[in-house]
């Protein structure tokens, strides 16, 4: 994946660049680097590590001037180490690079044979090779180089470049990797997402597939790959600067966990129309009548969500619905064409399974809407319809806002295809959308009651793994309870549907398991307290999150964290609230780090 900013104009470059790779680190933070020029030539600075050992670098290396660029890199092609890091640097030529160029293997056999060094293992240091030989063979300008350079690689990338003896202009080019331009005065950015130049400027270019952009200080010109002149209007962001700072929390995780009754009131505005029992989404132009079948296609997160909301459409529209993991739905031929609606689910917007899954939808004649997060990413912009969630910039890795504002869209989504089926009468569809507007004040008192859980953090965070149960609409939130403290705690944990423990999973259970169990009110809940009594029986530890109000539960239950009735349709919302809590306490006991946990990224564009 991989975070860009170039930056040219009459300021310090590099203080620019490093704030903007400071919030881009969620992107990856195996290695940093950056180039900028002055007198003469550019000068890189790069190292492996995290974006703090690169500013140490810059204390004793600094890197002086007003036109540069830097990257933060998850490492694909080559390991994370000092030659590895970007910008790569061939001639005058400095590079970098978000993204895969796919044939890299034939372009390195090839550049080689024709003399070419190599000093790193990387895919990009290819791209300087090959704008290196265009400058050197008399292109025109940087434009005209980076141009004939892209005509020979293949892949995903966003790319800029900047050219020693060129020293007044960026050029960049985009294909399936994320890239804006920010417009200042009388000076301009370009970067992997707008948070990187939010505190610099508002004023954004949305740049799309197959275009490049020559940025100078005065100027910005877009073209696509044959040169096509192509206009665009900047759009004005209007989310504040703070909103992506940590504001006070120990972590990104732990303030997003807190931010989300607000995001999930920002993601119902405007949208519940209680006078007509109704839900609006003006942008979808959906005939519900007419789909047979809905197929939802995600990866993580966005995928337990996806779970839910086969759930939640299924139980109030009646349509069928399949949700499908993104990697593995594009390389199976599926079967999908018209009269199908694919929803592709993708908090960033950008992973690159889900836009595959997307384009091979739209390429057999499916419909598709995207629920996505990030305004004008790439899955929206390749939907034909998107509904946005307005949970705001999400840092952390592991998602937490991101997700309860996914399942309020699906519960919206829900709602409204059920009314224009006609399977959802006004009066349950009055009663759900009041509930929704409840969520918020309910989600408050619930993670208000976290210091709970940050007492079974410590009861419980030497365990060596954990298990997960829930059944119907919390059986996701079971998989999604194991994969949260997975990814922040390294403790393994498996989610799994209650009914299915004794095909497997029991032989697991022994004094020293904790497993989870999701009984919450509802018509599961008879059968899931067998489940739980199964697991007493083998003396295994119950934690279980239930209804406020059920007194039964803790004559079986070691622990019992309560939560507010709601609908079982929403239930889902208020229920993974203690086990996103749960997973932050227990590695924050564990002292990880909860932000960025090893071998993660938060926005995965390599398939
Ligand atoms: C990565 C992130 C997860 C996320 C998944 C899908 O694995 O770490 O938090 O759920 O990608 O991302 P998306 O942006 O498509 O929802």
């Amino acid at each position: 994946m991989c975070g860009i900013v170039g930056y040219v104009g009459a300021r310090q470059a590099t203080p620019i660049l490093v704030g903007g790779l400071r919030k881009l680190e969620y992107r990856g933070y195996d290695s940093a680097g950056v180039s900028v020029w002055s007198e003469g030539q550019s000068r890189v600075v790069r190292c492996r590590g995290k974006l703090a050992a690169l500013e140490d670098k810059l204390v004793k290396e600094p890197a002086p001037g007003t036109i540069g660029i830097g990257h933060t890199r998850w490492a694909t092609h080559g390991r994370p180490s000092d030659e590895n890091a970007h910008p790569h640097k061939v001639g005058a030529i400095s590079v970098i690079h978000n993204g895969i160029i796919e044939n890299h293997l034939a372009l390195r056999q090839e550049l080689a044979a024709s003399g070419s060094k190599f000093t790193s293992e990387t895919d990009t240091e290819i791209f300087a090779h090959l704008i290196d030989r265009a400058v050197r063979g008399g292109a025109p300008d940087l434009t005209t180089a980076v141009r004939q350079a892209l005509a020979k690689v293949h892949g995903a990338y966003a790319f800029v470049v900047m050219n020693d003896k060129d020293p007044s202009t960026l050029v960049a080019a985009k294909n399936a990797s994320p890239m804006v331009v920010g417009l200042g005065d009388g000076e301009n950015f370009i970067a992997s997402d707008v948070t990187a130049i939010l505190s610099e400027t508002r004023r954004i270019l949305f740049i799309d597939e197959g275009e490049m952009v020559t940025v100078t200080r005065d100027a910005v010109v877009i073209t696509d790959f044959d040169g096509k002149p192509r206009t665009r209007e900047p759009k004005v962001i209007t989310w504040s600067a703070m909103q992506a700072e940590k504001g006070g929390y120990k972590h990104f995780m732990l303030k997003e966990i807190h931010e989300q009754p607000r995001a999930v009131a920002d993601t119902l505005v405007g949208r519940v129309d209680l006078e007509r029992d109704d839900v609006v989404l003006d942008d979808v132009k959906i005939d519900a009548t007419k789909v047979k079948r809905i197929i939802f296609v995600a990866c993580g997160t966005s995928y337990h969500a996806s779970l839910v909301g086969e759930f939640m459409i299924e139980a109030l529209a009646r349509i069928p619905v399949e949700v499908e993991l993104a990697s593995e739905f594009r390389y199976r031929d599926p079967i999908v064409g018209p009269g199908d609606l694919v929803v592709a689910v993708s908090q960033s917007g950008e992973t690159a399974d889900t836009m595959a899954a997307v384009r091979e939808a739209k390429g057999k004649g499916a419909q598709v809407l995207a629920i996505s997060n990030v305004l004008e990413s790439s899955i929206p912009r390749l939907a034909d319809w998107a509904f946005y969630t307005h949970a705001g910039p999400e840092i952390g890795v592991a998602s937490t806002k991101a997700f309860t504002t996914q399942l309020v869209s699906m519960a919206l989504f829900a709602i409204y295809l059920g009314r224009r089926t006609g399977k959802l009468a006004a009066p349950r569809a009055r009663e759900l959308l009041a509930e929704l507007l409840q969520l918020p004040t309910k989600m408050k008192d619930v993670i208000d009651h976290g210091a709970q859980l940050q007492v079974l953090a410590r009861r419980y965070g030497n365990a060596h793994g954990f298990l997960f149960l829930g059944r119907g609409a919390q059986y996701p939130i079971a998989l999604e309870g194991a994969l949260k403290l997975k990814e922040i705690s390294y403790i393994h944990a498996e989610g799994y549907a209650a009914g299915e423990m004794k095909h497997g999973p029991i032989a697991l259970i022994d004094e020293h398991l904790p497993v989870v169990v999701l009984v919450p009110r509802g018509p599961n809940y008879e059968k899931a307290i067998s489940n739980l009594s199964e697991v007493k029986a083998r003396s295994g530890k119950i934690l279980a999150i239930a209804t406020r109000g059920d007194t039964d539960i803790g004559s079986t239950a070691d622990e019992v964290v309560l939560v507010p009735d709601c609908p079982v349709e929403l239930q889902p919302i208020l229920t993974v609230l203690p086990l996103q809590l749960l997973s932050y306490y227990v590695a924050d006991f564990k002292g990880t780090d909860i932000d960025q946990p090893r071998n993660l990224a938060k926005s995965v564009t390599v398939e």
